[in-house]
């Protein structure tokens, strides 16, 4: 870890959705510093957004630092607790340990509070649930505890695979992990709830293809939705899918859809 990227003045606002673009954009990390927002990276990347000057840091393990600094945090029925920290439990709450290592997925960014949170709110009992950019594993193992009969989590990322994979067990959870890109045609069957933290230009991309996976009245989740960008995936909603609620949080927004009976 020998590259940051500094945004100077742009922490105020918190992460937002700088931050979110800083971690589309591959940072192993984003923190805050003073009045500045600092990404690190394991090299120097050109898609990244406008504003920021490289600079080399030292040896010192940021990643772990910032990890080592980050408490639990209460979603829904779920406390999601990195492994160094002790949690006490209201009565019905579960916790979820998570180490996420270098992938994406603490519990703490807006995308992944806001599908948390649907979450607890729709039947999972007995579902067959498919989480799409699955990173840390948080989505398809927060399923599992909530009674979902199976977790499936695919990412394009080995090394986030590798991540989910170790999280799932430090749970003892079913959920699975597959490496690859989602593809619909590779998919196994269809599921009662597809959940997907990704970007909304993905979001568009596979609109289609996520109908082709959901059984009918079956609930889809979409995050890492940012304000701009919202209408744009609003407008690629097609049959046999029905936007039901949408949800913000800052500059974040998840979509709660679901597919009707019929084809389509
Ligand atoms: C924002 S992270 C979400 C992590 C976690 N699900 C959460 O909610 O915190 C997005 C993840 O999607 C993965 N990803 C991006 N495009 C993908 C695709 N087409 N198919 C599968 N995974 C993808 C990335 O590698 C990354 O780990």
């Amino acid at each position: 870890m020998r590259h940051a990227l500094r945004y100077p003045g742009a922490a105020p606002h918190g992460e937002g959705a700088l931050g979110g673009e800083l971690w589309d954009a591959g940072a192993r990390a984003v923190a805050e510093d003073g009045d500045d927002l600092v990404a690190y990276f394991e090299a120097p990347t050109r898609s990244v957004p406008e504003g920021g000057t490289w600079e080399r840091v030292d040896d010192r393990d940021y990643v772990s630092e910032y990890f080592a600094g980050l408490v639990a945090v209460s979603v829904g029925p779920l406390v999601i607790a990195p492994t160094h920290r002790s949690v006490t439990l209201d009565a019905g709450q579960r916790v979820l340990w998570l180490d996420p290592g270098m992938a994406f997925g603490t519990g703490h960014h807006e995308t992944t509070r806001l599908v948390l949170e649907i979450m607890g709110e729709i039947p999972l009992a007995g579902a067959r649930v498919l989480d799409i950019g699955a990173g840390s594993g948080v989505l398809a193992i927060a399923a599992d505890l909530l009674g979902a009969a199976e977790a499936n989590g695919i990412d394009i990322d080995a090394d986030t695979i590798a991540v989910a994979r170790a999280n799932a067990a430090l749970n003892r959870s079913r959920a699975r992990f597959t490496c690859g890109a989602f593809d619909a045609a590779e998919v196994d069957g269809t599921y009662d709830v597809v959940v997907a933290n990704l970007i909304a230009e993905a979001h568009v991309d596979l609109m289609s293809s996520y109908a082709r996976v959901l059984r009918p009245h079956a609930v889809l989740v979409l995050s890492g939705i940012v304000d701009e960008r919202v209408d744009m995936v609003e407008d690629a909603v097609q049959a046999p899918l029905t936007l039901i609620d949408r949800r913000r949080d800052g500059v974040w927004w998840a979509l709660r859809l679901a597919r009707s009976e019929g084809g389509g």
